[in-house]
Formats: structure tokens, C-alpha cells, sequence
């Protein structure tokens, strides 16, 4: 969602905040903007679209001179997008310029108090509500009015404020919404994640929720909202400058297809010891004992794994799994206890549900284990364990390598939950081992032959619907196969229980639709095939995905096919994947769609 990056140093502010912005364009944004002290007084460009129209609009940042400042893009939530709504907001007097991350939700009554004391508003947003109260805050302090501001303020954010009459500062505040400072040689910077600042440092500290940042070209200050100084450990981040780069590919997403197998090779090898999956510093072997059910909770992709997780674990460690999305798990009165696992995943370790179902489930009394990829996230923080996958920055909306990570952390969850408890026979225990240490490379010869899937969504990319069909972990698959497709390319699509089709769903079928079929796992392929061929009865046009020893018998029921190689049930989702993922990608780039910022989406989604 909205990023924010502020800049005070030596240098020009602008070319360093507009370049800081262009790295956090991946969160999405409608709208974008800076403002710049030049001593006297503070200057605001911003407008409507794209980071090139604020570059144009400002000359490169030239227009707006000074060595510090604040920058945004913005993600609408109060208003829609028009230059007016787009941040910095100013306060009245233009003293005080803020920009914004999240929802003030109590700006209304704020907004109320501030026009019954004369104050007058030139838009619809929270934020300019939060710029005017600091200002009516301001008594020669911007510290002490930020204070003041932050303990009224109600909601999750991050602010990034500058004040006109002490030219020299920048000012960060946070409240359920991430923000770090960052340590330069030339200056100091606060934004919503490293990755705008990795270019100038490694070296950050994270806020946390009510704390404040009082960033200044000599040095940083933190301090309570009751205005004590508090001391913060810097942390040196791991990621390097080339990992925010397109590395030569036309697309991010591309790019992160591609690095797939050494992202799970990473991942998993800490886990990894002995040929045994060992997450016993991590979960402790009583524990798993006396487990008695084990609930799921994310977001989007990230939900997605879990599906898949729970016929995973379920199947060769028999205990139950729950799968909920992490918007409704907060709401639904869940059964949990201290005997109640629940594990949050998460790509951006930001989703402001799943931070929050956490939260829930750790108040209910359950440990929480989170798997997460960015290091020092809210959920990550406040997690009771932490599984790191270790898939680096991803920078494209649509995630790839962060899921397949996530996929690879489940499988070792289910096979040391399993040999735990007892429930794995030490033969199907050391074949799965044996295919996961050799995972990577079958990716790679997954991912070698990307040319066939060109091919076939070069056939394809003019669809406008299209289903996606499978059983059990076929089915779960299907879901991302499903939403991969929607979100870059447009078309609309749906995954569907092949079982459940004949329930309704079939009446939508109609002549030369295209209807994937997930076939990949033996047992239930005979079920899936029959529904393949009730759609293709029905005129649909039927891909199927299956291994390679089942290539002959699928391919009598489909009109084409993709194959992966032979695996363990288990480990099926984790090939298929990738023909699904390039299968959109390819048909997004065919329709000409904007392939890593897809239009309305967000890559953090750090408001309910
Ligand atoms: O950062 P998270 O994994 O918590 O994000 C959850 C979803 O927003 C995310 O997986 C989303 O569905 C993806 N962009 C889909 O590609």
C-alpha cells in the first residue's frame, strides 16, 4: 500500500526521494508526491498516476529545492485518487506537510473539533485531518505537537511529517503500520521498508507501534508519545542493492519466477540436518506431542499455501488442520486453546488481517508461529516463533517465489510434525526427504521448458473466462493457479473442486471455453479425468497439467497437455506451480497488461 520515504542530509532531497519512491512502487499506488524544506519554507508537488508524471511535473525534482523531505505514493482508501487527494498534506497555514500510510479511523470526530475552531479543509482525506491536528498542536515543538497529535489519533499508521519552521527534521511516527529509520553517510532517511533506502544503507532500526522518530542529517531520536527518550538497537539488513533490480528481464515477476529454486534451496537448508527436516529450535518436541489441532490463517497467496498444507500435514501427521482466511478468523469466535497451533503466513509480514488474527490467537492463548519473509516485520515481531523463508525482496504484486518458500516451510512443518507423533512410515519419511533435497533442481527442469507453456498461452490469451479444476491438493492448487491468472491478466476465472462442478457451475460452460485441469495426483486423476470429460462434452477446450508417467492416460481425456515430473503426493503442488505462474505471465504479457503492478493491488495490504 502507501510508501513513504523521507530524506535529511546533505544532498538535494528530491532526486533522492523520487529514486527511494521508485523502489516502493511495488506496494502499489494511485498517486504520488514530495515536499521539500528549503529553509523557509516547505514546497508540495504532487499528482494523480504514475511516478513519471510526478518526475515530469516536478523537472526531476529540480522545481522543489532543499535537503530535506518527505515523499509518498498513495494507495486510495479516503477519497479517490486526483492530485488534490494525493499526499503531502499541508496544514492550513503550510506549516506542517505529513504523508500517510493506513487509516486515521477516528479522523471524522478530529475533523469535527478542527472546524468547530475555525480551521478550514481542502480535502476528503484522514490525513489532512492528522497534518491540521499537529499543526493546532504546534507550540515550537514539532517533537512535543507530534505527541500530543499521536495520542489523539486512533487507527493504524505511519507518518511521515516535516514542519517549515524547523527546516532541519523529519519526523516518523507509527501505529500498526510499518516505518523504519534508516542510518546513511550522507544523511538519514525513515521509510516503510529498506527497500527504498538499500541503495545509501543497511543500517536500520524499526520503530514500533507509538514511538517517534526524530530524524535529523547528525542523528536519530526516539521517543515515547510521552516524550521519553528511548534507546534502539540498529540492525543490518541483508539485502543488497542488486536484489531490487529486474537483473536484465523485462518484469519483476519474471525475474522471481526464475529464481524460484535457489529461493527454496536457501529456504530450506537451515531445516535440514542429517537428512531429517529439524525444526525443533523452533517447535518443541512435547509440544508437538500434546498439539491437538493446528489452525492456518493468511491472505491471498499466502492462504493459498495453507490449503495445500492441511491435506499436507494432515495426511502424514493426522492431525487436524483448519484453514481460514485471516479476515474472517478474527471475527469467528475460533476454538483455540494452549493446545491450538496457529500458523500466520505471510510474504510481507505487513497484512494488517493476518497481524491481527495473530494477535487474536495469541490473546486466546495459542502459540503462534509465523513464516514470513521480510525480516523485522510487525508479524514476524510479534509472533511467538518465526520461520524465515528466505525467497529475498519480491518486488512483483503477484507473488511467486515467496509462495513457493512458503509451500517448501509446510512440508517440513507436516514431516517433523509426522515423525514426532509417529504417524510416518520411515520409508515414505526418507523418499520425501530425498525429493525435497533434490527440489531445486527439478524446478530448474521445470522452469527449463517454459518455451511449451509460451506456446500454449499464446493459444489461450484472448479468453475472457476460464475454470480451473482439480481434487484435493489438485484443487488447492488450482486456487493459485486461478488467482495468479486474474490478478495480472484480467480474465476472469475460477477454481473449482472438479467434484463440485456437476453442483451448478457446469451450467457455465459454453463452446471453446478453456478449462485447466490439475491432474496431477494418481489416486484421483480416474475422478478428475470424468470431469474433464463432462466439460469437454459440453464444448469446453481442456488443458491438463499431470506428471509424466500419467502423460498417456491424461492426454485421452484433454485437448493439450503440460507435464511435470514424477513426485510424492506431497510434493506435487510445488512443480505444478510453475507452469501455472508462467501460464499467466505469459498470457498477461500476450494481453499487454502491466505484468508487476497490476491495476487496484496493493503488495502489502496493511489496512482491513
Ligand atoms: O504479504 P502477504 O503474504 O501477507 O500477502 C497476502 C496477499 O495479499 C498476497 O498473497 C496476494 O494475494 C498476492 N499478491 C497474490 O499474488
Amino acid at each position: 500500500m502507501c510508501g513513504i520515504v523521507g530524506f535529511t542530509g546533505k544532498q538535494q532531497a528530491a532526486p533522492i526521494l523520487l529514486e527511494g519512491l521508485e523502489k516502493l512502487e511495488y506496494r502499489g499506488y494511485d498517486s504520488a508526491g514530495l515536499a521539500i524544506s528549503d529553509g523557509e519554507r516547505v514546497n508540495v508537488v504532487k499528482c494523480m498516476g504514475r511516478l513519471a508524471a510526478l518526475r515530469e511535473k516536478s523537472n526531476n525534482g529540480k522545481s522543489v529545492a532543499g535537503c530535506v523531505g518527505i515523499g509518498h505514493t498513495r494507495w486510495a482508501t479516503h477519497g479517490r485518487p486526483s492530485d488534490e487527494n494525493s499526499h503531502p498534506h499541508v496544514s492550513e497555514n503550510g506549516r506542517i506537510a505529513i504523508v500517510h500510510n493506513g487509516i486515521i479511523e477516528n479522523y471524522a470526530q478530529i475533523k469535527e473539533m478542527l472546524i468547530n475552531r475555525g480551521r478550514v479543509f481542502k480535502s476528503e482525506t484522514d490525513t489532512e485531518v492528522a497534518a491540521q491536528l499537529i499543526d493546532y498542536y504546534y507550540e515550537g515543538s514539532i517533537l512535543e505537537a507530534v505527541a500530543k497529535a499521536s495520542r489523539e489519533l486512533e487507527g493504524s499508521y505511519a507518518l511521515g511529517i516535516i514542519c517549515a519552521d524547523e527546516p532541519e527534521t523529519i519526523v516518523g511516527l507509527k501505529s500498526h503500520a510499518p516505518l523504519i529509520v534508516a542510518y546513511g553517510e550522507e544523511g538519514n532517511f525513515f521509510a516503510s521498508d529498506v527497500m527504498a533506502v538499500v541503495k545509501y544503507t543497511k543500517t536500520v532500526s524499526y520503530l514500533e507501534d507509538d514511538e517517534i522518530a526524530v530524524v535529523t542529517d547528525k542523528d536519530i531520536k526516539f521517543y515515547t508519545s510521552f516524550l521519553d527518550e528511548i534507546k534502539k538497537e540498529k540492525v543490518t539488513v541483508d539485502w543488497d542493492i542488486s536484489s531490487t533490480d529486474k537483473g536484465g528481464y523485462e518484469h519483476y515477476m519474471f525475474k522471481e519466477i526464475m529464481e524460484q529454486p535457489e529461493a527454496v534451496k536457501r529456504t530450506i537448508a537451515p531445516y535440514i540436518i542429517d537428512g531429517r527436516a529439524e525444526l525443533s529450535s523452533v517447535l518443541d518436541k512435547a509440544y508437538i506431542n500434546s498439539l491437538s489441532r493446528i489452525y492456518i490463517v493468511a491472505c491471498g497467496s499466502s492462504y493459498h499455501v495453507g490449503v495445500i498444507a492441511k491435506y499436507n500435514i494432515e495426511k502424514l501427521a493426522r492431525v487436524p488442520v483448519e484453514v481460514v482466511l485471516a479476515s474472517e478468523f478474527r471475527y469467528c469466535d475460533p476454538i483455540v486453546d494452549k493446545s491450538t497451533l496457529v500458523i500466520c503466513i505471510s510474504q510481507s509480514g505487513e497484512t494488517a488481517d493476518t497481524l491481527e488474527a495473530q494477535n487474536e490467537a495469541k490473546r486466546l492463548g495459542a502459540l503462534t508461529l509465523a513464516i514470513v519473509n521480510v525480516e523485522g516485520s510487525s508479524i514476524a515481531k510479534s509472533a511467538d516463533k518465526v520461520i524465515y523463508t528466505k525467497a529475498g525482496p519480491e518486488i512483483a504484486v503477484a507473488t511467486t517465489k515467496a509462495y513457493s518458500t512458503q509451500l517448501a516451510v509446510t512440508i517440513l512443518i507436516a514431516l517433523y510434525v509426522a515423525e514426532c507423533r509417529g504417524t510416518i512410515a520411515a520409508e515414505e519419511y526418507a523418499e520425501i526427504m530425498r525429493q525435497l533435497d533434490v527440489l531445486p533442481v527439478t524446478l530448474e527442469k521445470i522452469l527449463a521448458d517454459k518455451a511449451n507453456i509460451q506456446r500454449l498461452a499464446y493459444q489461450h490469451f484472448n479468453n475472457e473466462d476460464l475454470f480451473f479444476i482439480g481434487r484435493n491438493i489438485d484443487y488447492a492448487l488450482s486456487l493459485e493457479g486461478s488467482l495468479k491468472l486474474k490478478e495480472i491478466s484480467y480474465i476472469h476465472s475460477e477454481a473449482y473442486p472438479a467434484g463440485e462442478l456437476k453442483h451448478g457451475t457446469i451450467s457455465l460452460v459454453v463452446d471453446n471455453m478453456l478449462v485447466i485441469a490439475v491432474a496431477s495426483y494418481g489416486k484421483l486423476v480416474d475422478k478428475t479425468l470424468s470431469n474433464a470429460l463432462e466439460v469437454k462434452a459440453r464444448g469446453a477446450h481442456v488443458m491438463g497439467i499431470t506428471t509424466d508417467s500419467l502423460r498417456s492416460h491424461v492426454e485421452k481425456a484433454t485437448d493439450e497437455i503440460i507435464t511435470i515430473p514424477d513426485a510424492h503426493d506431497v510434493l506435487l503442488p510445488s512443480l505444478a506451480v510453475l507452469p501455472l505462474q508462467l501460464f499467466a505471465y505469459y498470457v498477461a504479457l500476450y494481453r499487454g497488461c502491466d505484468i508487476d503492478k497490476p491495476r487496484n493491488l496493493a503488495k502489502s495490504v496493511t489496512v482491513e
